[in-house]
């Protein structure tokens, strides 16, 4: 995991007033409506929630322990709500637009690697907390 890589291209797109997770709820919900419903707080309550937990997991990403316990606890919330395992690719697929959106001719394919990489790698330890006995395989 290139963890510069990762903290310098957030320092281009983490906009004031959590405007990265807001742009990326506008896309998630305009590319994927079906999810939206089960959203209940209100967006930039949930936008600043989200912008807190990436900030996170890049700050941690040294951290194996905390990225399993947190993550995996934030899984475990995630199974209640329904969550669903091809919901997270939705989720970084949308993540990565808004970034590449805000980046414009700053960001790079070198850049959209690493928050792939690194989606992928938060998605795996958030589904490692679902219940054995979960569906996790339904449409996103
Ligand atoms: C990168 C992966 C994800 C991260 C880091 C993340 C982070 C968070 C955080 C921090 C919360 C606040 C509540 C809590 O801490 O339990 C939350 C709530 C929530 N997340 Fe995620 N999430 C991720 C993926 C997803 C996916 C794939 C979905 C499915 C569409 C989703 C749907 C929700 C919903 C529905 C809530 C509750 C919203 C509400 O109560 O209005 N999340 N998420």
């Amino acid at each position: 995991m290139d963890k510069k890589l990762l903290e310098d291209s957030l320092g281009i797109i983490d906009l004031p007033d959590d405007g990265l997770t807001v742009h990326f709820y506008d896309i998630l919900f305009e590319r994927y409506p079906q999810v939206k419903p089960m959203f209940t707080r209100d967006t930039r309550l949930q936008a600043a929630m989200l912008r807190t937990a990436v900030v996170s997991v890049v700050d941690h990403l040294d951290d194996e322990d905390w990225l399993t316990a947190d993550l995996g606890a934030l899984g475990r919330r995630h199974a209640d709500l329904g969550v669903t395992e091809p919901m997270y690719a939705a989720v970084a697929e949308c993540m990565i637009a808004a970034m590449a959106e805000i980046g414009g001719s700053r960001w790079t394919a070198d850049m959209t690697a690493a928050w792939t990489e690194a989606l992928t790698a938060v998605a795996s330890l958030m589904l490692a907390g679902y219940p054995a006995s979960e569906e996790t395989s339904g449409a996103a």
